[in-house]
């Protein structure tokens, strides 16, 4: 994973530009693991294609992380043709990208840049494929080596595997590479991922399945596992011993959008828990892997998620909260409520927040309550992880005016603001014993600048290098469904007394505050 570490990085910008056939881009860096590679893309029109998977690609080129041997073959059922796709893609990386454009990088780009339109549903579209496939082959060098990103809806994510599968363009015979990404929502409960998963393997090996999460293209997210395993003096406190709780929040500002069609089918939790919010909980409460290698981490996922509790139906109604944001004040101005969002039912009962209380039963987790939380309209767009230390006896200071101890707390903030903060206290300056709480606090904007990217570079890169460390195996996907699935069935049986309202631009419905509050807590919230 990363490999934009910093002496793979100052190896880059001693790169030379070289001149040669096959347009202008520099040689790659020693070391470096560029294979040869196509990069189909199935959705080229869509927003994905648009937003975030060109102007990654764009950035990778910049930072010279992609091979010489080269090509981008979109294919949508939009009639066009290459020279109209290119101009378009201009167009988007002009208006999208995050980087300031470097016109030689763009061109090159651009002159790789391909379209096929068909029908994903249609076997001639894959039989058209497989020849503009081998011509380009023929053409940049790239060895047979095709990585398809599912950029579609989610409907035709078994389908187009299978179709590619029909036609051989999958098979690894002659050590090609050949490797699918699938977007989420990778199903929506347990029965719908494991049938998506057995078609998948129907076709492919396990191997050539990347299942993306973006929220593991996340510096910050990543470097969860750098925080605690690159250091010696964290891991000897993550434990049941020192730690009260923790607590992992994903909160969103916005509404649902333009997604209500989509959104009123998921809602919050099938949307952000199974995934992103078990993702980063994993990081944050796994076993030491014993390599930074595929299996040996998704192992250690695995065994996490097998450890939490699946909860009776009695537990869901205790331990979960879901909600749903009614009218309310955003950014100085009036909002309306989710039910009046477009494409959404007048009458829905789609949860917009979630939380809930989670417990591992594992040796290092027996006791201490993980609390998340996620939903949109929130008063503040902010993702974090809060861990509670427990506190210090207050012995020591019986014959002082301190009458209670505040506990250390450290956070690690995701987004937007980057950074890791610790909490502990610190005697106030004069003649009496007072302690004040302060802060030793990190941000990596000051250390490593601001980094411009979508948060696809480093996955996409993973993929085209083989490297799965950070997409989710079968197992890790069904063990996330195990954990919601309870969940969804009680909420679903109770209907309307499962929701509760909250106003948008608050932190959700009072019952997530009763939550941690009967446990003698509360939510780290801001104003
Ligand atoms: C997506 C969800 O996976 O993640 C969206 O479908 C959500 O509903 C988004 O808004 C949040 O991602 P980020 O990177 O903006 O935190």
């Amino acid at each position: 994973m990363g490999p934009l570490g910093a002496e793979e990085f100052s190896e880059n910008v001693e790169l030379n530009f070289q001149d040669d056939n096959s347009g202008v881009y520099p040689q790659a860096g020693q070391g470096q693991t560029r294979p040869p590679t196509i990069f189909v893309i199935f959705g080229a029109q869509g927003d994905l294609t648009k937003r975030k998977l060109i102007p990654a690609l764009y950035n990778l080129a910049v930072s010279r992380h992609l091979p010489q041997e080269f090509a981008i073959l979109g294919v949508d059922g939009v009639s066009m043709n290459t020279e109209d796709f290119r101009v378009k893609i201009r167009r988007d990386i002009q208006e999208l990208s995050t980087h300031p454009i470097e016109l030689t990088i763009k061109e090159w780009l651009l002159d790789r840049l391909y379209y096929l339109s068909g029908d994903f549903r249609n076997p001639q579209t894959y039989e058209h494929l497989r020849k503009m496939l081998s011509e380009l082959d023929t053409q940049y060098g790239t060895g047979g080596n095709y990585l398809y990103y599912m950029a579609t809806s989610p409907s035709f994510f078994g389908e187009i595997v299978q179709n590619l599968g029909a036609k051989g363009l999958v098979a690894q015979e002659n050590k090609q590479a050949r490797r699918i990404v699938i977007e989420k929502p990778f199903g929506h409960d347990l029965s719908s991922a494991q049938t998506l998963n057995s078609t998948l393997r129907s076709v492919l090996d396990e191997k050539q399945i990347y299942r993306i999460d973006h929220y593991l293209g996340k510096e910050t997210v990543q470097n969860i596992l750098v925080f605690r395993f690159a250091n010696g003096i964290f891991e000897p406190v993550w434990n049941r011993q020192y730690i009260d709780h923790v607590q992992i929040t994903v909160a969103e500002t916005l509404g649902v959008e333009h997604r209500g069609t989509y959104y009123d089918k998921a809602g919050a939790l099938r949307d952000m828990v199974p995934n992103h919010l078990l993702q980063i909980l994993a990081f944050v409460a796994m076993e030491p892997p014993n390599a930074f290698d595929p299996e040996a981490v998704r192992n250690e996922k695995a065994k996490l998620l097998r450890a939490i509790q699946p909860m009776n139906p009695m537990e869901v109604l205790q331990s979960t909260v879901a909600g749903q944001y009614g009218a309310g004040i955003y950014n100085g101005t009036q909002v309306l409520p989710y039910r009046s969002e477009d494409n959404v039912a007048s009458t829905s009962l789609r949860e917009t927040y979630t939380a809930m209380t989670l417990s591992i039963e594992s040796w290092r987790w027996e006791g201490v309550p993980f609390y998340l939380r996620t939903g949109k309209r929130l008063k503040k767009r902010v993702t974090e992880v809060v861990i509670q230390f427990k506190s210090a006896p207050l012995m020591l200071f019986r014959k002082t005016p301190v009458d209670r101890l505040t506990p250390n707390v450290l956070v690690i903030r995701i987004q937007p603001d980057e950074g890791i903060s610790l909490s502990f206290g610190a005697k106030i300056p004069g003649p009496q014993v007072q302690v004040g709480s302060v802060n030793m606090d990190f941000q990596y904007a000051d250390y490593f600048g601001d980094a411009p990217s979508t948060g696809y570079e480093t996955l996409l890169h993973d993929v085209m290098a083989g490297d799965a460390t950070l997409f989710q195996r079968s197992d890790n996907v069904e063990l996330g469904w195990s954990v919601v699935d309870p969940i969804l069935k009680v909420w679903d049986s109770l209907g309307t007394h499962a929701i509760h309202s909250y106003s948008a631009g608050t932190w959700g419905p009072p019952d997530a505050d009763a939550l941690l509050a009967k446990d003698g807590r509360m939510w780290r919230n801001y104003e």
